[in-house]
């Protein structure tokens, strides 16, 4: 199969991360931080391995202000959940993903914390200038995603990050499409707090993501039990980074994931940012004079992170990537990939969009592929050749 759906999760990952965790399972995978005997040592150290790679992959000061979590949407719940209280105010924008809106939504029934969306223009570029116009007295948080995943759109983050700074307000980055293919500094981009995945862009498997909370922010959790410390007490502990990390860790995937990471760091993120934009613009150039295709994405690599979204006129996404798949043998995304804010900002709320999201390891030659399959779906659609 050719696998173009690596904004869902990456595929396939660096040998070396299948080689450690299978190393992992089978000589140390003992409970980490929760035993002083030889395993559970090696395997605490392999986790303390893994958090340190990883914040000096952000430039985080401190490792311990990383939180281990299953996915993105769960370091997401954290931040949103443990900052804001009845009353507070959030500035966001029109092209996150449920993972973002849906949590403020509830926040803002149960919990009477008001949500402003920022408009984007077409392709749901947005204006930083618009978020700061929209700030409050009362706005505690500023939540962006990096890049669009519905369109690989890419936010003014730094201006974001300016702007949250010199007001004194919080900034939390989706760093879900982008982490891995561009580089995050949570300090020259001013973030508080920095949610990501390990299983897209960072290479590692599902079932892993983490939390970057600055130094000194206090972040409710949102769960409590067991962290090995302070073990006494009935009431949660409040250092870092157990006070959100109750419960035995993913040893294997944390292991995997920094070896996603250092797989990253030896090929260098600008070449893996540059192999992923040389196939995007193949795909753009390749489709965007096709008559019967709208596209809804940029090509420009400041302005993609990896993403083509296009539809054939009238007809719904989820058709094309059923064809892509039975008739093509190639992996995509249609629908409206949990983010229908982003659907009502390119119109295409009604028949969603194909996505096709490119990872390091995709080849020109399976872009040639499935340019192919987009000419002869282009040239036979009417035909209805397909149904
Ligand atoms: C922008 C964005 N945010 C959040 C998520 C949720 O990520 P996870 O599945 O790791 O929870 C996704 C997943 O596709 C995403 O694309």
């Amino acid at each position: 199969m050719i696998y173009l759906d690596n904004a869902a999760t990456s595929y396939p990952k660096p040998d070396k991360v299948l080689e450690e965790m299978l190393r992992c399972m089978k000589y140390y995978c003992a409970n980490p931080g929760r035993g002083s005997h030889k395993m559970s040592l090696e395997s605490g150290r392999a986790i303390l391995n893994a958090r340190q790679i990883i914040s000096s992959f952000f430039n985080i000061k401190n490792p311990m202000n990383i939180v281990f979590t299953k996915n993105a949407t769960e370091a997401i719940n954290i931040a949103i959940t443990g900052v804001l209280k009845p009353g507070d105010h959030v500035v966001t924008t029109c092209m996150e993903h449920n993972s973002v809106i849906r949590p403020l939504k509830l926040m803002e029934k149960a919990n009477n914390v008001e949500v402003s969306i920022i408009k984007g223009n077409e392709f749901g570029e947005i204006d930083a200038e618009d978020i700061k116009k929209a700030i409050k007295k009362n706005t505690k948080l500023i939540v962006s995603t990096l890049s669009s995943n519905v369109n690989g759109i890419i936010m003014p983050v730094k201006e974001i990050g300016t702007i949250a700074h010199n007001k004194g307000i919080l900034y939390l980055i989706d760093g879900s499409q982008g982490a891995g293919s561009f580089k995050i500094d949570v300090n020259e981009l001013n973030v508080d707090m920095l949610a990501f995945p390990g299983h897209k862009g960072l290479l590692g498997p599902q079932g892993t993501g983490g939390l970057y909370i600055r130094e000194g922010i206090k972040v409710c959790p949102i769960m409590t039990g067991g962290t090995g410390s302070n073990s006494e007490s009935f009431a949660q502990p409040e250092i870092y980074p157990d006070v959100h990390e109750s419960g035995t860790l993913n040893t294997p995937g944390i292991v995997g994931l920094a070896c996603g990471i250092e797989f990253i760091n030896s090929v260098g993120i600008e070449e893996i940012n540059k192999q992923k934009h040389k196939l995007i613009k193949k795909i753009y150039e390749g489709i965007i004079q096709l008559k019967n295709v709208n596209v809804y994405s940029r090509v420009e690599k400041t302005k993609n992170s990896g993403i083509v979204a296009f539809n054939f006129n009238g007809i719904l996404s989820s058709e094309i990537s059923y064809i892509f798949d039975k008739v093509y043998n190639i992996a995509c995304r249609s629908g409206l990939h949990c983010s229908p804010l982003s659907h009502e900002t390119l119109k295409t709320i009604k028949t969603g969009a194909v996505r096709i999201s490119v990872g390091f390891f995709n080849t020109e030659k399976e872009i040639e592929i499935l340019l192919n399959s987009i000419r002869e779906i282009s040239e036979n659609i009417n035909k209805c050749l397909f149904k």
